[in-house]
């Protein structure tokens, strides 16, 4: 049986899709500790949603970047679009279905660690599998290209994209 939304199993994945602000807050977490990414920068973050979990996992310095962003306790709000030199400003740049940032918060991987959701990556659809071939309804693999393009390496977490830190394999 295929991956779903690139975990391993269907328990690993409806896990995700119950508490997935949590989730990806908690995967970012491990990747790159709090202790060491005091400032995160949550682009695309709308509700403030993943910027509370953010919080709750640790991180001290929580800044929205969304034009059409709404305020949320404890996070400071930038109304406007994100540019890629906003990253230089912060210890971590992540954006949870960022829409139209994607291709921007991948650009700041190269000055800084960016974790990435996809929009497309969160949508609830299983794979469907045609003549035998299993074909993933979402277009991963023009992220994965942007990646390659921009020279920033990655690695996945479930359906998050997390830069490499130094010394990874
Ligand atoms: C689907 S919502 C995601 C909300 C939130 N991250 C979540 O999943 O709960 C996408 C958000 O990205 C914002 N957005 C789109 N392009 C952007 C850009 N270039 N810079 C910053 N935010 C952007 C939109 O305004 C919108 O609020």
């Amino acid at each position: 049986m295929g991956a779903y939304l690139g975990f391993s199993s269907v328990k690993e994945c409806e896990s995700f899709l119950r508490n997935r602000h949590m989730w990806f807050a908690r995967a970012v977490a491990k990747r790159f500790p709090p202790a060491e990414h005091r400032r995160v920068v949550d682009v695309g973050g709308y509700t403030g949603h993943t910027a509370q979990a953010l919080k709750k996992v640790g991180y001290r310095v929580v800044v929205t970047i969304d034009p059409e962003g709404e305020r949320s306790p404890g996070v400071a709000l930038r109304k406007r679009r994100f540019l890629v030199q906003d990253a230089q400003g912060f210890d971590l740049v992540v954006g949870f279905r960022p829409c139209g940032a994607s291709q921007k918060i991948i650009r700041a991987g190269k000055y800084r660690p960016v974790a990435l959701l996809p929009c497309c990556c969160s949508k609830i659809w299983p794979p469907i599998v045609v003549r035998g071939k299993t074909i993933w309804p979402y277009p991963i693999s023009g992220i994965t290209k942007f990646f390659h393009t921009c020279g920033v390496k990655f690695s996945r977490v479930g359906p998050v994209f997390m830069t490499r830190k130094r010394g990874d394999a």
